[in-house]
């Protein structure tokens, strides 16, 4: 175990280097976690020892678990002749992987440009979707996460990460998911793109209600736009199946992929498309229309043996199975907290439980942590709680997490004779919800706890 005076001379590095707020968030919510051993679905706390379920995978980058042994060997076997390579000059591994794509993509998603990370792959996907039809319009769906880099970043559905570097890029729209009516009226001559997260992650875990994936399809047959899946959550199995348009028997024009392709160890990202009209003229002009120093030899090697990891083991099935255990204990936890819980809803090991309230989300990553739980609380939707543990998850295990959600939910339980006649009153409901209140009053709280614990300490 680190030692505590340690542990706070790595916070105080922590916050030197990167930023004070961010190890304030972390610590008021317990989540302050030092990552030493990682393995299966979670990690060894160091500051206190402890084992951690990983419920949060970093949004869904270990779906093959921490520390995958196939992955690490292959790595290690790359080592030995790779390194980045020249991006644009071709070489052994990323011939592999873009045929791997090729392979394992829905339909005849084919071409594939290897990228650095999701963002990356997104802001292509725009340029791609705008030069190819000539046209300027995105339409993208509220609440939606695509990513911190310049156009992915403006069609974030949220507007506190885009607000302070406005003007983005112009011609985006939005309309609400899963509403195909709203999504008809924005569509026009002008759309270049739909694109669409065919579950919505950091909105809050929403599943693509039936027809709708296939009735964007429709309308970007009818109007010549084109259709974008960005999979770099759902994609590698995590919804039950290989990708989660699957479910819904469509195939995208074009589909970005990240996250759990490097295997949760060497991040890579790739862009994929079809070989149709307008893409195949267009892009055959335009060969250097995205230029990035990603798709490096060695995450290329991790990514083909996370790959082969994800079909061996059949994962998506798995995530499947295990989804439904995980979905049907939380239902049952729901209907007996109705006060607390608004709804719990998912796909395959894609599963978010919504609170009634968004200070809700936040007390409860704090009660899961104390449980053994790292989770978070959805990007875009504070209220809803993700729980996105790694596919190779066995029954023994989601039990576990189970009954230590049932645990915290406990937890919380007790402190709402305090909290919910607060929240009826708006103006403290307001307080409440507001994330630099919650830091400063949970922050408040951990430093009495962090006190009291020296005081018994000291009169052992
Ligand atoms: C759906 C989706 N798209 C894009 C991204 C951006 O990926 P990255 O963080 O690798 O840039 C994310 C990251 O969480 C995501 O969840």
């Amino acid at each position: 175990m680190i030692p505590k005076t340690e542990k706070q001379a790595i916070a105080a590095r922590f916050a030197r280097h990167l930023s004070r707020g961010q190890v304030a968030y972390l610590r008021a919510g317990h989540l302050d976690v030092l990552e030493t051993a990682r393995r299966g679905i979670g990690f060894v706390d160091g500051g206190t020892g402890r084992s951690m379920i990983d419920a949060f995978t970093s949004a869904g980058c270990f779906n093959v678990g921490r520390g995958n042994p196939r992955v690490l060997a292959a790595l290690r076997e790359a080592l030995h002749t790779w390194d980045m390579g020249t991006p644009g000059v071709d070489s052994a591994p990323r011939r592999a992987l873009r045929a791997r794509l090729a392979e394992i993509a829905p339909g005849d998603l084919d071409r594939v440009l290897l990228c650095a990370g999701g963002g990356d792959a997104v802001d292509a996907a725009l340029k791609l979707a705008r030069g190819a039809t000539g046209r300027p319009e995105i339409l993208a769906a509220t609440k939606a996460y695509h990513g911190h880099t310049g156009f992915a970043l403006s069609v974030n559905g949220k507007a506190h990460y885009r607000d302070y570097c406005e003007p983005l890029m112009p011609a985006v729209r939005f309309a609400p998911f899963n509403d195909l009516e709203e999504a008809r009226r924005q569509v026009g001559p002008n759309t270049a793109a739909i694109l669409v997260e065919p579950v919505q992650g950091e909105a809050g875990i929403y599943p693509a209600a039936p027809g709708y994936l296939e009735g964007l399809r429709g309308l970007c047959d009818e109007t010549g736009a084109l259709l974008v899946a960005d999979e770099i959550q759902t994609g590698f199995g995590r919804t039950g199946r290989l990708f989660a348009c699957e479910h819904a028997g469509v195939v995208p024009d074009l589909m970005t992929v990240a996250k759990s392709l490097g295997g949760g160890v060497y991040p890579v990202a790739a862009l994929l498309w079809r070989e149709v009209e307008p893409l195949a003229s267009w892009t055959a002009a335009h060969p250097d229309f995205h230029r990035t120093t990603g798709g490096s030899e060695l995450g290329c090697a991790t990514a083909l043996a996370a790959i082969d990891e994800v079909l061996d083991r059949r994962l998506w099935e798995n995530a499947a199975a295990r989804g439904e255990e995980l979905m049907a204990a939380l239902s049952d936890l729901a209907r007996q907290n109705s006060r607390i819980v608004r709804e719990v809803r998912g796909l395959g090991l894609m599963v978010g439980i919504e609170y009634i309230h968004e200070f809700l989300g936040p007390m409860m990553s704090d009660a899961l942590a104390r449980r053994g739980v790292f989770a978070a609380y959805s990007g875009n939707a504070p209220q809803v709680m993700r729980f996105m543990i790694p596919l190779t998850a066995t029954q023994d295990e989601v039990k576990e997490l189970a009954e230590a959600i049932a645990g915290a939910v406990g937890d919380m339980r007790k402190l709402l004779p305090l909290a919910l006649p607060a929240a009826r009153v708006p103006a403290l409901r307001r307080l409440l919800n507001d994330e630099g209140a919650q830091i400063r009053l949970f922050g408040a709280l951990r430093s009495m706890e962090d006190l009291l614990a020296r005081v018994r300490r000291r009169r052992k």
